[in-house]
C-alpha cells in the first residue's frame, strides 16, 4: 500500500487550485513594489534606476519563494535584476514558464518546480528574496525550514520580504487549519500573531519593519489582516 504523504497531498491541492484558475496573478503586489523601491532599487526616470542595496554589488539575483506564475520574477526583470522562482505546483510553473517566455527568453528556465525546504541554488546566490502569501500556506515547521534556506542562499546583508495572514479569532489560537472548501480548498492556512512571526525568523533575520494591514468589510461585517515583514539577513 502506497502511503499518502502530506507533501503529495499539498502539491495535488495546489495543482488543483491552479487548474481552477485561482491565483492567476500577473501584476505585482504593491507592497513588494514598495519594498524593492525602499530597500533594493529605486526607479527615478523612464529607464533609470538607483541601487539602494549595497549587497547588489555581490549578487543581482532575486528569488521569488513560492512564486506561483512568477509575477515577481517578471517585476525583477523589469527593474534590471535577474529573477528566479520556485513553487511546488507544477501546473503553476508550466503556465508561468509559458508566460515569462513572452517577456524574455532567459526567464522560463529560471522557474523551478520544487519545495521551499530544498532550494536548488548554492549558498549566497541571491541578494533579495520576496515571498507573497507563501509562508502562511504551509505548516509552521516547513515555513521555518524555508526561512533557513532563504538565509543560506542570501549574501551577507541580503534582504527579504514576506507577508502572512494574521490571526483573526477564527482559530482558538494562532496556528494552522486545513481549508475545507472553496478558494484554495485542501491547502494549509497558517495564522500568525507577533510571537509566532518572531519565532519564524529568529536567529536568521533581523526585522527592519513589521506592518499589520487590516481590512474591515463594513457590509459583510468581516475583518482580515496580513503582516508585511521586511528582513535583513543576519551574519550567523
Ligand atoms: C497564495 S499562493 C501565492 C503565489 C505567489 N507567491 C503570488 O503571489 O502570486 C501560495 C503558493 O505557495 C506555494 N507553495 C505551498 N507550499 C509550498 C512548498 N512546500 N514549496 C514550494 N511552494 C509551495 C503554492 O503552490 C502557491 O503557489
Amino acid at each position: 500500500v502506497k502511503e499518502t504523504r502530506h507533501d503529495d497531498v499539498q502539491q495535488a491541492a495546489w495543482d488543483q487550485s491552479y487548474a481552477r484558475l485561482e491565483n492567476h496573478l500577473f501584476w505585482p503586489t504593491e507592497e513588494i513594489v514598495r519594498f524593492l523601491s525602499r530597500h533594493v532599487r529605486r526607479r527615478v526616470a523612464a529607464d533609470e534606476y538607483v541601487d539602494v542595496l549595497d549587497a547588489l554589488a555581490r549578487s543581482r539575483r532575486l528569488l521569488d519563494l513560492g512564486c506561483g506564475l512568477g509575477r515577481h520574477v517578471a517585476l525583477a526583470h523589469e527593474i534590471g535584476l535577474s529573477g528566479y522562482g520556485i513553487d511546488v505546483s507544477e501546473t503553476a510553473i508550466a503556465k508561468g514558464r509559458e508566460w515569462l517566455g513572452t517577456i524574455a527568453p532567459e526567464l522560463p528556465d529560471r522557474l523551478v518546480a520544487g519545495d521551499v525546504r530544498e532550494l536548488p541554488w548554492p549558498d549566497r546566490f541571491f541578494s533579495v528574496v520576496v515571498s507573497h502569501g507563501v509562508l502562511d500556506s504551509m505548516p509552521f515547521d516547513i515555513a521555518r525550514a524555508a526561512v533557513e534556506e532563504c538565509h543560506r542562499t542570501l549574501v551577507e546583508g541580503g534582504v527579504m520580504y514576506a507577508d502572512v495572514i494574521a490571526f483573526d479569532g477564527r482559530t482558538t489560537e494562532p496556528g494552522e487549519i486545513l481549508v475545507d472548501t472553496g478558494f484554495e480548498a485542501g491547502t494549509v492556512q497558517s495564522y500568525f500573531d507577533e510571537r509566532r512571526l518572531d519565532s519564524l525568523v529568529a536567529d536568521r533575520f533581523s526585522i527592519i519593519r513589521r506592518v499589520l494591514v487590516t481590512h474591515a468589510d463594513r457590509d459583510a461585517g468581516t475583518r482580515s489582516g496580513r503582516w508585511h515583514v521586511e528582513l535583513r539577513a543576519d551574519d550567523v
